[in-house]
């Protein structure tokens, strides 16, 4: 796996059909508005060839870069933190609707090395923003930085939004406005100590946003990383599965849209209808044949439990938002009275992890009983725990088969899989 940086080095010989000015490295030019006005193009056709790159959660590229192999995405590379590759305008669309670990589709426009905030502005200048969406909507930019050693991100972020409002005024003397909060497009720019890079958005809302969740202020495993854990377990829709810990829901939803192969997007929306390439007779077909491909809603051979009566009534009603009522299998019961429904299956979960002291003493506790309950009720299945706490298999005196570094945003994690062989573990 090559690294962000070496991967951004690797493409800069990328190209896509479009005049070269736009994704070439560029010296910074003299202002704005001492230079000729730029013809506003007529048509706003988008090249055949599109340099995308999906970042996701770290651990998850090969995944992910799996699951764009299977779309039929082109030049797929993986780097820390995403995968990087080539396609047209409809496996853009696909990507967003279809791809289950991606954390956004973003469609690289400018790339090149900088010094300086100037640069990158001349950088952003250099972009055809006019081309890809009409000033009547509303931006956002916003940077991130790996190694840069820029004051601050916030004055990048100014210093893109400035050159896309000034590349605007010389094409059509009007800008387009700012909305932090609720933009119709998104620019992203990656910073590495040498390298900008600067993005649009296809996405919008980041894609573990699947559309169906209540907006609670709670925090649960976010969709895409929970999609991701189940396709490391090796989850196909097929095995049986269990989640004894499930808290709200997000393992078994996102193990039963696999099941039934329906696209995880197919309820939300997405910011490539705000561009100008947008073409919604080719947006409806996409969806249409992922309807298509989906099987029909029936009751599967999965199943999920929590201790807590609150979980209970909230899987029940998330799995009601997405037409799952009666698909999955709840119990309310403590994880050590859960028993196989099946010869052999997976278990997979995210048990708590606790941060304060009393609660990594209550794990401590919990862990050897897990060790014993497994050995005891479940040869024949694999037991997958998703968890930050690196203590856990030797507390269940269990050892893994692979322990999987992944992380949960920043935290580092494991998913740590354990096949149940009778008799085999100590
Ligand atoms: C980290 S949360 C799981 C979050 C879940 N993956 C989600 O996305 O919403 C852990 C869950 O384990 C449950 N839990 C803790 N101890 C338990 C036990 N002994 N038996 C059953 N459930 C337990 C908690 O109630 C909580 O819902």
């Amino acid at each position: 796996m090559s690294s962000f940086r070496s991967r951004q080095r690797s493409q800069a010989g990328r190209h896509f059909i479009r005049p070269a000015a736009e994704h070439e490295a560029s010296k910074p030019e003299a202002p704005a508005e001492r230079r000729a006005p730029v013809q506003r193009e007529a048509a706003a056709r988008p090249p055949r060839e599109l340099d995308l790159f999906a970042p996701c959660p770290r651990g998850l590229e090969g995944v992910l870069a799996r699951e764009l192999a299977a779309l039929g995405a082109e030049r797929v590379e993986t780097a820390d933190g995403g995968v990087g590759f080539v396609g047209d305008m409809t496996l853009m669309m696909r990507a967003n609707l279809e791809l289950r670990t991606a954390s956004r589709v973003l469609l690289r426009l400018a790339h090149g090395r900088y010094r300086d905030e100037r640069d990158i502005y001349a950088l952003a200048l250099n972009v055809d923003w006019p081309r890809w969406f009409d000033v009547s909507r509303t931006i956002k930019v916003k940077t991130d930085g790996h190694g840069s050693g820029l004051r601050s991100l916030d004055f990048v972020s100014l210093k893109v939004k400035d050159a896309v409002c000034d590349r605007f005024r010389r094409a059509q003397d009007a800008r387009p406005s700012v909305d932090t909060r609720y933009p119709d497009v998104r620019i992203h720019v990656y910073l590495d100590a040498e390298w900008a890079t600067v993005y649009l958005d296809t996405s919008g809302e980041p894609l573990f946003k699947r559309g169906w969740r209540d907006e609670t202020g709670e925090a649960p495993l976010r969709e895409n990383l929970a999609a991701g854990v189940l396709l490391l377990a090796g989850y196909d829709g097929s095995q049986p599965l269990l989640d004894p810990m499930m808290g709200s829901g997000t393992l078994l939803i996102e193990a039963a849209d696999i099941a039934l192969n329906r696209a995880p997007g197919r309820l939300r929306e997405f910011g490539f209808t705000e561009l100008r390439s947008y073409d919604a007779v080719a947006w409806e077909g996409v969806r249409a044949r992922a309807r298509q491909a989906e099987k029909p809603v029936a009751p599967l051979p999965i199943h999920g439990s929590d201790r807590a009566v609150q979980m209970l009534v909230k899987t029940r009603h998330n799995l009601g938002r997405v037409g799952l009522a009666g698909a999955v299998t709840l119990a309310q019961r403590d994880v050590l009275d859960a028993r196989p429904f099946a010869e052999s299956g997976l278990i997979v979960c995210n048990p708590p992890y606790g941060v304060r002291l009393d609660e990594q003493d209550a794990l401590a506790e919990l862990y050897p009983q897990l060790g014993s309950w497994l050995k005891q009720h479940f040869a024949g299945w694999t037991a997958n725990f998703f968890t930050g706490d690196l203590r856990m298999p030797k507390l269940m005196r269990l050892t893994p088969a692979r322990k999987i570094p992944l992380y949960n945003g920043a935290l580092d994690c494991r998913l740590f899989v354990l096949p149940m062989v009778a008799g085999s573990n100590r």
